[in-house]
């Protein structure tokens, strides 16, 4: 069995080896440039389209991350991309949950008790008690109820606020009131005191976290985006955060990537920005279970996490 890397993810700079020693029976190497031999798995992070040429054979290709809208970006622009009968499967959880709740529980708690405020005062050398939020009111609304999405909603509903949870389907979630679908957008946002997006990037939601939305919300509610910066539209945040409709934002992935050293967001005093690690990918967890679902194809099993291509994630 030929496996092909293309992994120019700072998390896998080495991981030949990784993948040579967890699966022995497999040949393993990295894709260069011009290399059109037979390969019957792939595993890869934003290829470039040269690596798809001629795999036409190739069983499945796993996306080293858990959004595959760089991947289904390069088949859009370029009908015919990706290996016609190949699945094309993504990273489900890995570790990443656990660094997604630390996440955007900091931000969300940060935000409840105003801690954003106190350091500000703490500049003034002022002692001044805040009033607080009232966690009855302060609803947090998750934008995306999948493998991420739910762990969040799960982890924050256990600080007592209300937690909404949107997706596509319908779910249930102990302690979340669940939404679905686009006749129940409006319903999910009204009066969403913190908005958390965990959307994957596809033509349905790109752009979603716009000023009709922002609008819906809570007046001064907060918004946090760990999922892709084109869900954004950035003028419509710079617009709500200068009118009052939204108090602050905690971004952590943008539309270009590092964020442009001139861009306004950096220096906002209502943006905490990071980049782009809310959750990494973790590089041990990550192999493993590329290794388990490749086994398991050998075997003839179905495996989970496979992309609808059609629906984009
Ligand atoms: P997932 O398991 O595929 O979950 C996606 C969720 O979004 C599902 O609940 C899905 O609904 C919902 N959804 C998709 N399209 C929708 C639409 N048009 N309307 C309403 N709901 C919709 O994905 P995941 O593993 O949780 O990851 C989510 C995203 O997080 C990734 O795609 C990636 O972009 C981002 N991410 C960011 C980082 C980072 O470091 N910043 C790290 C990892 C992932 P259904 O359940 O009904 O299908
Ligand atoms: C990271 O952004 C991922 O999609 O895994």
């Amino acid at each position: 069995m030929k496996l092909l890397l293309y992994t120019q993810h700072p998390r896998f700079a080495a991981s030949l080896d990784d993948f040579s020693q967890a699966l022995p029976e497999a040949e393993v190497r990295h894709w260069q440039p011009g290399d059109t031999a037979p390969a019957d798995f792939a595993v890869a992070w934003r290829p470039p389209q040269a690596f798809f040429l001629g795999r036409d054979d190739m069983r499945a290709v796993f996306n080293l991350g858990a959004g595959v809208d760089a991947m289904l970006g390069l088949e859009r622009e370029h009908p015919g991309t990706l290996p016609k009968h190949a699945l094309l499967v993504r990273l489900e959880d890995t570790g990443m949950a656990a660094q997604m709740a630390e996440y955007v529980s900091h931000a969300v708690l940060r935000y409840m008790r105003r801690f954003d405020e106190y350091a500000r005062l703490q500049a003034e050398h002022q002692w001044h008690v805040l009033e607080p939020h009232p966690r009855a009111t302060f609803t947090v609304g998750v934008l995306g109820l999948g493998v991420l999405g739910a762990h969040v909603a799960k982890v924050l509903a256990s600080f007592g606020m209300p937690i909404r949870g949107f997706s596509r389907s319908p779910k249930y979630i102990d302690g979340v009131d669940c939404y679905a679908g686009d006749s129940q957008f409006d319903t999910f946002l009204h009066g969403v005191k913190v908005l958390v997006n965990l959307l994957p990037s596809t033509p349905d939601t790109d752009g979603i976290l716009n000023a009709h939305t922002f609008a819906k919300l809570a007046p001064g509610a907060y918004l946090i985006n760990v999922a892709r910066g084109a869900h954004l539209v950035e003028n419509d945040l710079l617009n709500a955060l200068a009118n009052g409709q939204l108090s602050a934002a905690t971004l952590d992935v943008f539309q270009q990537e590092p964020l442009p050293v001139q861009h306004p967001f950096w220096s906002h005093p209502g943006i905490a920005i990071t980049p782009h690690c809310s959750a990494d990918t973790l590089r041990n967890e990550s192999v493993q279970q590329i290794v388990r679902k490749i086994r398991a194809l050998m075997r003839g099993e179905i495996i989970s996490g496979i992309v609808d291509i059609e629906r984009g994630y």
